[in-house]
């Protein structure tokens, strides 16, 4: 019996999950296999459980400063795994990622200002651009060979607009699951810096990456860089905490980091959650192990789908190198967006998160999650495999 059961069949519905949700899978949609909402099927890490149960058994939840240990466990594991110092002055809370990324486009750019996004990319980044009165600045990055790249000329042409304040960076990057390398990054870092392009990167899927690739922190790249950036993170992806979490911000120049913090302030999300701090504590002094196991789980999964698609020569896999998300390549079933998820929904019994939703360059392709148990998947692709043949 290994020590962690990731193939276990646990009931998401006993709780209002999203990703089994009517919200998302739409009223018509509950028995479909739901691969969309990017969190895992898989019971969190031990420590994580029974760090939350010994606190509930507590009895009291009034306010509460973040716990002393907290920090250093978050430091620990971000040098030791990653080989990042942060230093502790330089840490911000906030509720998530998301508001982090809002604040950062409120503080550091002005309404009408253009912020560079590399569609395919997270579609939130979108919205928080849109509903903050910001321009997105496209520079699309570029798939060949099955392979994306970032268009390095292409940012240097938008960068140069002095009305181009900012760049939202996924590192690494869903959908696509490129784990950017040392020196796209430091390439990128460079076009920034020559033209007062702040760089604010979401790091949320730092911690899972595919065997052969590492994750490189931004704020590693030199001083200059760090100091030039504003950094994402959150344990949500690699614990499987999103409900139960909060994320932190990573400001190195000290301006910059007063005004986030005065905001913070001012907008009051500075209070702590304790069923969070404890659950976040316990992921990084003692999850490691468990991440590592869930690691070996995906990988044993991406190699299942690598298995069966070859059987699909229609649907092509652009190969990952971290997260637990596929890039699925629908394009040979010349089905456009409404009909290939259509097709998907009544056809294969698939509910994934569309492509398009992306920008226009995901027409035709879908993102698949892989964090669920393989019999799970291998029954999809079972589906899949006959819907495709069908059509
Ligand atoms: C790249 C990226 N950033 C942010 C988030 C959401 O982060 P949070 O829940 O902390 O706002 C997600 C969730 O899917 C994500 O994929």
């Amino acid at each position: 019996m290994p020590e962690f059961d990731f193939d276990e069949e646990i009931d998401r519905r006993a709780v209002p999950a999203l990703k089994m949700h009517k919200l998302v899978l739409g009223a018509d949609g509950m028995d479909l296999f739901p691969g969309g909402v990017a969190d895992m099927d898989f019971r969190v890490a031990p420590a994580i459980t029974d760090a939350i149960a010994k606190r509930a058994a507590h009895g009291i939840f009034g306010y509460e400063a973040v716990p002393d240990g907290l920090i250093p466990a978050m430091t620990g594991w971000y040098a030791t795994r990653h080989g990042w110092q942060i230093d502790p002055a330089q840490i911000l809370r906030s509720p998530n990622v998301l508001n982090s990324l809002a604040m950062a486009v409120n503080l550091f750019s002005d309404p009408g200002d253009g912020i560079i996004v590399q569609p395919p990319v997270f579609f939130d980044f979108a919205d928080i651009i849109a509903e903050n009165g910001r321009r997105m600045v496209e520079n699309p990055l570029i798939l060949r060979d099955g392979h994306y790249k970032m268009d390095f000329d292409g940012l240097e042409t938008l960068a140069a607009d002095p009305d181009t304040r900012m760049i939202f960076l996924c590192n690494p990057h869903n959908p696509v699951g490129r784990v950017w390398s040392r020196e796209e990054l430091t390439r990128l870092g460079a076009i920034c810096r020559a033209h007062g392009v702040l760089v604010v990167s979401d790091e949320i899927h730092a911690d899972i990456t595919l065997p052969g690739h590492r994750y490189t922190p931004f704020a590693t790249l030199s001083e200059e860089d760090a100091q030039n950036s504003v950094i994402c993170l959150s344990p949500a992806k690699s614990f499987n905490i999103a409900a139960c979490c909060s994320a932190f911000t990573i400001v190195p120049d000290p301006e910059r980091r007063a005004t986030f913090q005065a905001e913070n302030s001012r907008l009051t999300v500075n209070k702590n959650n304790a069923f969070a701090s404890v659950a976040m504590e316990a992921a990084w002094r003692e999850g490691g192990p468990w991440l590592d196991a869930v690691l070996d789980y995906i990988a044993g999964n991406l190699a299942l789908v690598r298995q069966r698609l070859a059987e699909i020569p229609q649907v092509h896999l652009i190969a990952p190198e971290g997260t637990f998300l596929l890039w699925l390549d629908f394009r040979k079933l010349g089905l456009a967006p409404d009909d290939l998820t259509a097709f998907l929904r009544q056809k294969a019994g698939w509910a994934i998160t569309r492509g398009i939703a992306f920008g226009p360059a995901g027409a035709g392709f879908g993102r698949l999650n892989i964090a669920c148990p393989r019999r799970r998947l291998d029954a999809a692709l079972d589906s899949l495999a006959q819907a495709v043949k069908a059509l």
